[in-house]
C-alpha cells in the first residue's frame, strides 16, 4: 500500500526533529502595564546563585503562623523539605485571612450546565462559614483529624473546593478522584490511600443529562470492602439539596445526607490546625508505566508557595480579576489553578459545570461575557473543539480576555493562533504552561509581560526552576541543535511532590534513578528529575515538548497508562493477550487503540469487543474508552514472548511498523495490517501525514510484559 510512511528506529537523543521555527508574538503595551511582575530584575533574583532563597519571594506571599529556619533542606535526596521549621494553615491562607479585606467579594461564581439554571455566586465570607461547617461535620461525625486521609470523588460543583478546604482546615489529607472515573478506579485509590470516608454527590450534570454519581459511591465501596479495607461513612451531597436526584437507594447508617447534616452545624467554627509546612496537603494519583496510579503527595508550605507564586506571577492573577479556569478541579490544574493559587491570591475563581460545547459552541464566550472573565485557562483539546464546532462564535460575544493559558499537551500552532487571535480576539497574552500533576505547579513557560511567546513552544524555564535535555547517556543536548531527548529538571523546587504514597522506591525509582550522578550524594546537583517527556530546546532556550516517553497516552489531556488499560483489559475472561497504542485523533490528540488475542477456543466477536470496552469503562472510566478494539489472531512478539505495542502503533497509524526482523512471528505484522487498515479505510479513518514529531513517538513505545 502506498499508504505508508517511513518508520522511525532511532533512539531519541539521535533524532533530530525538523519544522518550521515559528515567529514571536509580543505582550500588548495594556497587558504589560497592568502586570504583577514587569521588571527584568526577577531573573536575577531567581537565578541559580541565588537558589534556593529566592523561593522566598514565594512563600512571602503566605501568612505563617512560625517562619521557616532551612529554606530547602536536602539531606536525604530525593525527599526534598521545603521552609523547614514554618507552619501554617492552607484554608486559613485561602480564606480567613481574605475577610478583612475582601469579606464581600466573589471568592467562587459557580455556574452550573443547565443555562437557565441561575449562577451562584459564593462570597469570601459564605465560604468560610460553609467551610467551617463541614469541617465541624468532618471531625464530629466522621471523627477525622490531622493526617488521615480521605477520599472526594466529585464533579465541578462548589461543595468539592469546600469539602478540600475544610480537609485542609483539619490537616486532613485530600485525595480527589476525578468524578469521570469509575467507581471502581475510586475504590482503589481508597485502598491505597487508606481513606475510610467517601464524600460524593447524588447527580451532577453533563452534556444535558443528568447523571447518577451515587451508583459510583456503591461499586468503589464494594471494591474497598472486597479488599479488606472498611468504609465508615459516605457523605452524599445533593445537586438540588433537599431533593434526592438519584435512583440509587441510600445505605442504611452508611450514608448520609450532608446538607440535612448541617443543619446541625450551623454557625460552627473549627480553628484551622497550624500544620508544619512539610505536612502532606492531599494526595494526587496519576498513570504511569505500571497498573497501579500512584499518589503524589504534596506538600502544605512548599506546595501552597508554589501555586500562589506562579498564579502571581505567571496567570498574572489581581485580587480584581475574574479568572477562568476551564479544567476540572479533580486533575491537578483545577487543584492548583482553580482552587489553592487563585484563593491564596483571593481572586474570583469561576467553576463551571459542565461541557464546553453545552448546549452550543457559544457557551464559555456567553460565561465570559456575563461574568466578565479577563483571565482564561484552558487545554488544548477544548481549544480544538470549540475551534471546529464554533470557528467563529467568539466574536459574537462582548468580553475582553487580558490574559490566557493553555495546559496539558502540545498545542499546534494553528490551533495557538486561533486562539490568540479569535479566542483572544488579538488583545491578550498567551502563556503555554508545560508540567504534570508530580510538579504542582508550572515548570515552563514565558513570563507574560517580559518574554515574546511563540506558538508550540512552551517556552524557558520557570522562575526558579532550571531545565535541561539529556540523551540516553546522560549527556546534556545543547540548545538550537534541533536534536530531541529526554527533559528534566537540574534542581528541585518548592512544588515537587514529596514522595509516591506508600511507595517511596517507587518515586525514587521513576523520577530519580535514570539520571541520577551518585546515589550517596546529599547535593541537589546529583539529582537531576527525570519528567517522561521528550523535548526539544531552539536556540533562544524555549522548550517544545514533543510527549511522553514512558508508555502512557495522553487523551485530552488525560494520563492513560498503556499498563493500566491493558490490565482492565485482561479482566475479561476471554482475552488472552491485550496491548494499548495511541492513535493521532484530530480533536483529543490522541485515542487508544486496543489489540486483543483470545484464549484458545474462542472466536473474535463484537460481543468480545464491547466486553473489552466494557470493561475499561467500568475499571477505569468513559475516558479511557477505547476508540477501536482490534481482535487479532496473534501479536507481534520478540522472541522472549514480549509484545511489541510500536508495530501495532504504527498499523494504527498507517505508518510503516518498522523493523520487525527481531520478530518471532514477523508474518503476522501484514496479516494485521491488512485486517486492520481495511477496516478503518471502511470506517471512514483516512491515515494523515504524520509529523516528525508523531512518528518519532509513535516509534518509542515499548513493550508489553
Ligand atoms: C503531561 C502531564 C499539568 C496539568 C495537566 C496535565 C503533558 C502538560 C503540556 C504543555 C505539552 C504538556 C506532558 C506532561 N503536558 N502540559 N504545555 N505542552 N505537553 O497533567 O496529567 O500529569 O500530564 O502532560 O506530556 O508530562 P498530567
Amino acid at each position: 500500500m502506498a499508504l505508508e510512511q517511513e518508520g522511525v528506529q532511532l533512539s531519541e537523543a539521535q533524532i533530530a526533529v525538523h519544522w518550521k521555527e515559528e515567529e514571536y508574538y509580543f505582550p500588548p503595551a495594556k497587558f504589560i502595564a497592568q502586570a504583577n511582575m514587569a521588571d527584568p530584575s526577577v531573573f536575577e533574583r531567581f537565578s541559580e546563585q541565588n537558589f534556593p532563597e529566592c523561593f522566598r519571594e514565594y512563600a512571602e506571599l503566605l501568612t505563617w503562623d512560625k517562619y521557616w529556619h532551612t529554606t530547602l533542606d536536602s539531606s536525604k535526596p530525593p525527599f526534598w523539605r521545603w521552609f523547614v521549621g514554618g507552619k501554617l494553615n492552607a484554608c486559613y491562607n485561602c480564606v480567613d485571612r481574605h475577610l478583612q479585606k475582601y469579606r464581600n467579594k466573589a471568592a467562587f461564581i459557580w455556574v452550573p450546565e443547565p443555562e437557565e439554571e441561575d449562577t451562584k455566586v459564593i462570597t469570601y465570607q459564605e465560604l468560610y462559614i460553609r467551610v467551617n461547617e463541614f469541617a465541624a461535620l468532618l471531625q464530629d461525625v466522621c471523627g477525622l483529624k490531622a493526617g488521615d486521609r480521605i477520599t472526594l470523588h466529585m464533579p465541578m460543583v462548589p461543595e468539592l473546593p469546600v469539602a478540600m478546604l475544610a480537609c485542609a482546615r483539619l490537616g486532613v489529607i485530600h485525595s480527589v478522584v476525578f468524578g469521570g472515573f469509575s467507581g471502581q478506579a475510586c475504590g482503589e485509590r481508597m485502598v491505597d490511600s487508606g481513606s475510610h470516608i467517601l464524600v460524593t454527590i447524588d447527580a451532577y450534570s453533563r452534556n444535558g443529562e443528568l447523571l447518577d454519581h451515587k451508583l459510583k459511591a456503591d461499586q468503589a465501596v464494594e471494591y474497598v470492602e472486597k479488599n479488606g479495607v472498611k468504609v465508615d461513612k459516605v457523605l452524599v451531597w445533593r445537586r438540588y439539596p433537599g431533593k434526592y436526584s438519584s435512583p440509587t437507594p441510600m445505605v442504611d447508617g452508611r450514608d448520609v445526607f450532608v446538607d440535612e447534616l448541617l443543619k446541625n452545624y450551623r454557625g460552627a467554627s473549627v480553628a484551622p490546625v497550624s500544620m508544619p509546612a512539610e505536612a502532606p496537603l492531599f494526595l494526587m494519583y496519576t498513570s504511569g508505566t505500571t497498573a497501579r496510579p500512584k499518589g503524589c503527595q504534596h506538600s502544605t508550605g512548599g506546595y501552597l508557595s508554589y501555586v500562589a507564586g506562579t498564579s502571581k506571577y505567571y496567570q498574572d492573577i489581581h485580587p480584581e480579576d475574574t479568572y477562568w479556569c476551564f479544567a476540572d478541579i479533580g486533575w491537578i490544574t483545577g487543584h492548583s489553578y482553580i482552587v489553592y493559587g487563585p484563593l491564596a491570591l483571593a481572586a474570583t475563581s469561576v467553576m463551571y459545570e459542565g461541557v464546553p460545547l453545552y448546549p452550543d459552541p457559544g457557551r464559555p464566550w456567553r460565561i465570559a461575557e456575563r461574568l466578565n472573565v479577563n483571565i482564561f485557562h484552558t487545554a488544548p483539546t477544548t481549544i480544538r473543539m470549540l475551534r471546529k464546532a464554533g470557528p467563529d462564535e467568539p466574536s459574537k460575544y462582548n468580553y475582553h480576555f487580558k490574559h490566557m493559558t493553555t495546559v496539558g499537551e502540545p498545542i499546534e500552532p494553528e490551533v495557538w493562533r486561533w486562539y490568540y487571535h479569535v479566542v483572544g480576539k488579538g488583545e491578550a497574552v498567551i502563556v503555554d504552561t508545560w508540567w504534570q500533576t508530580e510538579n504542582g505547579g508550572f515548570l515552563g513557560s514565558t513570563l507574560p509581560a517580559l518574554h515574546p511567546m511563540k506558538p508550540g513552544s512552551c517556552g524557558p524555564g520557570v522562575l526558579g526552576v532550571y531545565p535541561v535535555i539529556y540523551d540516553e547517556l546522560g549527556n546534556e543536548i545543547p540548545k538550537g541543535s534541533g536534536r530531541a531527548g529526554n527533559i528534566c529538571i537540574r534542581n528541585p523546587w518548592p512544588g515537587i511532590m514529596q514522595t509516591v504514597w506508600g511507595q517511596p522506591e517507587r518515586f525514587v525509582q521513576i523520577y530519580y534513578a535514570k539520571y541520577c550522578r551518585n546515589p550517596q550524594s546529599t547535593d541537589w546537583r546529583d539529582w537531576p528529575y527525570f519528567a517522561g517527556d521528550g523535548a526539544v530546546q531552539a536556540a533562544d532556550g524555549y522548550f517544545r515538548i514533543l510527549g511522553r516517553v514512558d508508555d502512557v497516552i495522553n487523551v485530552a489531556g488525560h494520563r492513560l497508562g498503556t499498563k493500566e488499560l491493558e490490565s482492565a483489559a485482561l479482566t475479561v475472561e476471554e482475552v488472552a493477550e491485550a496491548a494499548a497504542v495511541p492513535v493521532m485523533d484530530e480533536l483529543r490528540g490522541r485515542a487508544v487503540e486496543m489489540y486483543i488475542a483470545l484464549k484458545p477456543g474462542y472466536s473474535p466477536s463484537q460481543e468480545i469487543e464491547d466486553k473489552v470496552r466494557g470493561a475499561i469503562e467500568t475499571i477505569i472510566g468513559k475516558i479511557a474508552r477505547p476508540k477501536n478494539v482490534w481482535i487479532v489472531p496473534d501479536m507481534p512478539k520478540t522472541r522472549s514472548g514480549k509484545i511489541m505495542r510500536r508495530v501495532v502503533a504504527g498499523i494504527s497509524n498507517f505508518m510503516s511498523p518498522g523493523d520487525i526482523t527481531t520478530l518471532a512471528n514477523p508474518e503476522i505484522v501484514e496479516t494485521i495490517r491488512t485486517q486492520v487498515q481495511a477496516a478503518k479505510l471502511s470506517r471512514g479513518e483516512l491515515p494523515r501525514q504524520l509529523s516528525p514529531q508523531e512518528l518519532e513517538e509513535i516509534g518509542r513505545y515499548g513493550q508489553v510484559g
